[in-house]
């Protein structure tokens, strides 16, 4: 599978919101209930288009991520992948390229999940470690220097 990342425009908004939903609703609405107009504002609040990318694999839109570097980390705020092309690799190849860039600027990397999501399992396979909690997510982290992330070359995605 040819996998890359390119920079999502006002084009994908519509994409990014969708999928966010699609991905996500079963997650939220056991715990806060789903109300549409409450999710489309918290939406509009947090997304940002210039941090975000879409993933492409084989020249289709199969996913969208978004980041936020500071002077020390890299914060992955959001990952979704379309639900037909989950549990294919994807994100482990995205998180793979993630990580090697942080590493190459030696910055640690942070994200934060929902404790009923079992993309724990992945982010925990792929280096990150629980740094605190509060009653509804965890709190990852990947240092810079922590040993087994992949080097750049195997990055995986350009
Ligand atoms: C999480 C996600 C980005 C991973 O991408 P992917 O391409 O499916 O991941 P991979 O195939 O490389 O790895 C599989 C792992 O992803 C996670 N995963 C797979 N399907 C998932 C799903 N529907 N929801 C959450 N995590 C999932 C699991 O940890 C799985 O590991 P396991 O096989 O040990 O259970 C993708 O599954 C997804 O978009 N899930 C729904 C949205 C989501 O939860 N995003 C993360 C928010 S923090």
């Amino acid at each position: 599978m040819d996998l890359h990342l390119r920079e999502a425009s006002q084009a994908d908004i519509a994409f990014a919101r969708s999928l966010y939903f699609e991905t996500m609703r079963g997650m939220i609405e056991p715990l806060f209930g789903w109300d549409q107009r409450h999710q489309e504002e918290s939406f509009a609040g947090w997304f940002n288009v210039q941090q975000a990318s879409i993933i492409v694999a084989d020249g289709r839109d199969v996913g969208w991520m978004q980041t936020r570097t500071s002077e020390r980390e890299v914060f992955l705020g959001s990952l979704y992948v379309i639900p037909d092309m989950q549990g294919l690799g994807i994100g482990t190849q995205i998180l793979r390229g993630l990580i090697a860039q942080a590493k190459l600027a030696s910055k640690a990397l942070t994200l934060a999940v929902m404790k009923n999501n079992p993309a724990i399992r992945l982010y925990e396979r792929m280096g990150f470690r629980l740094t605190h909690e509060d009653e509804y997510k965890f709190y990852m982290r990947l240092a810079a220097d922590a040993p087994g992330a992949p080097a750049a070359d195997q990055a995986g995605f350009s």
